[in-house]
């Protein structure tokens, strides 16, 4: 059904903390609204469309893709941008097998990740997901608990060292070093830590090269036509598999018993359906797609929080409460994190706000037709959480933040497809269980021993390249809570 959340203003009776809307930017939304591009009033020509794209493709979009159920974008081959939650399902869930990652996609994340879980297809796909799974567990997700606790503590402890500094910390960059920090502990028991600051950065270069919208893409042209964004990326993708491929084989060679993890069980695993384990590139292809896929984004998501936290502090207050009273004032435990009900309602409308992959791409294997349109064999979709997020038929106020919609009654009236931000169908994130686990342990370990403040709110602007980044950081002075 394709109807807008009801109900009263998420705001209603709330003391607004941010200023009326200052208009000097025009691709700024400012006011009580956190940092967005505004949509433009008319599709864009090709050229602009390409140049935006390039730079930051959510400034692409104009106001008819937040208004109608889909739009095709103006480009030779018209890639379809479905919005409308029942188009969306058919897509990713009940026709799912009739449609393959995009080209984009591939295009931007193979030279890197091969066939890791993220980029394989068809049987390779299936057979990785069931050896993998088993990680994913619930069960296998509360005991990865005292690592991810502390790696935050080591965090929260170093800003509490460093805080006296006269200069902003980066918070958007220290998120990224910790989720970096918390996947190689929790899944390779640091085995690709040696190199981890020189890794770090080679991710942020590869992400921010092949991330960016090419010609070629924009054209539709076969994914093996070389690159110059390819080429540029060459020295930090080559970075990225001496490392691993050295970790995987010491592993191989080297085990002495001693670790139980994601690596291990990649290198002895056997699919019980097919009998085959995984070789050594395939191992490789995997701990790469594990580090790049849960670090960048759940870094992008908890920046997002404390952005958001900061702007709206009567929504820190709320979250800083439920904290304490979780946890008696004790240290924080992994049942605790139960009991944080609003503040996963604040994670859910960050999730929603700056959707850390804001774009989902397939390509249909056969001709389809399904809510009053129709895609050609080939034919190019775009999903994106970023848009479905932001639409006017599915949400109240889209643009503000309010972490009630996510509460009670009001959070039961949302449809499946209109908040995706970890995908839908077979496909969807298989780290989601370990990633809102890790933001509230990061939440509930470092909030009570801080105050924070964005030294330069303004600055910040949503940056989408394969995720969605604050642009230029996120700025904050760290100072003690009980100072
Ligand atoms: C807030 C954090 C995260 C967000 C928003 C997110 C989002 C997503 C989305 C949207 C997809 C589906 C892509 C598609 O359908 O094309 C996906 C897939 C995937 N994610 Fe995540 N992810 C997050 C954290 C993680 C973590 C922590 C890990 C691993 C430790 C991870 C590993 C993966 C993998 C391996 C896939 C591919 C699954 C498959 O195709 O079977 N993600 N993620």
């Amino acid at each position: 059904m394709w109807t807008a959340e009801r109900g009263p203003s998420p705001r209603q009776g709330r003391k607004r903390t941010m200023s009326a809307a200052i208009d000097f930017d025009p691709s700024i939304i400012f006011g009580p609204h956190p940092a967005a591009p505004r949509p433009r009033a008319k599709p864009p020509g090709f050229f602009t469309a390409y140049r935006a794209m390039r730079d930051n493709p959510i400034t692409a979009l104009s106001e008819r893709a937040f208004e109608q159920p889909y739009v095709r974008l103006s480009r030779p081959g018209g890639v379809l941008l479905l919005s409308e939650p029942a188009a969306i399902e058919h897509v990713l869930v009940s026709n799912a097998a009739n449609y393959r990652k995009s080209r984009q996609q591939q295009r931007r994340l193979q030279p890197a990740l091969g066939e890791g879980l993220l980029t394989a297809e068809s049987d390779v796909w299936r057979s990785t997901r069931r050896i993998t799974a088993p990680l994913f567990s619930p069960t296998a997700i509360a005991n990865v608990y005292a690592d991810m606790e502390a790696a935050a503590a080591d965090m929260r402890d170093r800003w509490l060292e460093q805080c006296w500094q006269p200069t902003p910390m980066d918070l958007a960059d220290e998120f990224q070093r910790l989720a970096y920090d918390i996947v190689s502990r929790t899944f390779f028991s640091g085995a690709v830590d040696r190199d981890r600051m020189l890794l770090h950065a080679g991710m942020a270069v590869y992400f921010d090269t092949l991330g960016r919208v090419d010609l070629a893409t924009m054209l539709n042209l076969p994914t093996w036509l070389p690159s110059p964004d390819r080429f540029r990326a060459r020295k930090a993708v080559a970075l990225f598999r001496s490392t691993v491929d050295a970790a995987v084989r010491n592993r191989v060679h080297g085990t002495n018993g001693e670790t139980d993890d994601l690596l291990d069980r990649m290198i002895t695993a056997v699919d019980p359906k097919t009998g085959r384990g995984l070789d050594t590139n395939a191992v490789a292809d995997n701990v790469l797609t594990f580090l790049a896929a849960g670090h960048e984004t759940t870094g992008n998501a908890l920046a997002w929080i404390f952005y958001l936290l900061a702007l709206h502090p009567e929504d820190e207050d709320e979250v800083r409460i439920e904290i304490a009273r979780a946890f008696d004032g004790g240290p924080v435990n992994r049942d605790g994190l139960d009991k944080l009900v609003y503040t996963k309602a604040v994670i859910n409308e960050a999730l929603r706000l700056y959707p850390p992959a804001p774009f989902i791409g397939r390509e249909a294997i056969e001709e389809d037709r399904f809510a009053g349109t129709h895609v050609r064999k080939g034919g190019q979709i775009l999903i994106s959480p970023w848009v479905v997020h932001r639409h006017k038929a599915l949400w109240y106020a889209p643009d503000e933040f309010s972490p009630v919609r996510f509460l009670g009654d009001a959070a039961s009236r949302i449809q499946r497809g209109a908040f995706l931000p970890f995908g839908l169908g077979p496909r969807i994130c298989i780290g989601q269980r370990f990633a809102m686990q890790e933001i509230l342990t990061v939440l509930a370990t470092v909030l009570p021993a801080i105050r924070y403040s964005l030294s330069d709110p303004q600055s910040v602007f949503p940056q989408a390249r394969i995720t969605l980044a604050p642009r230029n950081g996120l700025q904050a002075f760290v100072r003690p809570a009980t100072r």
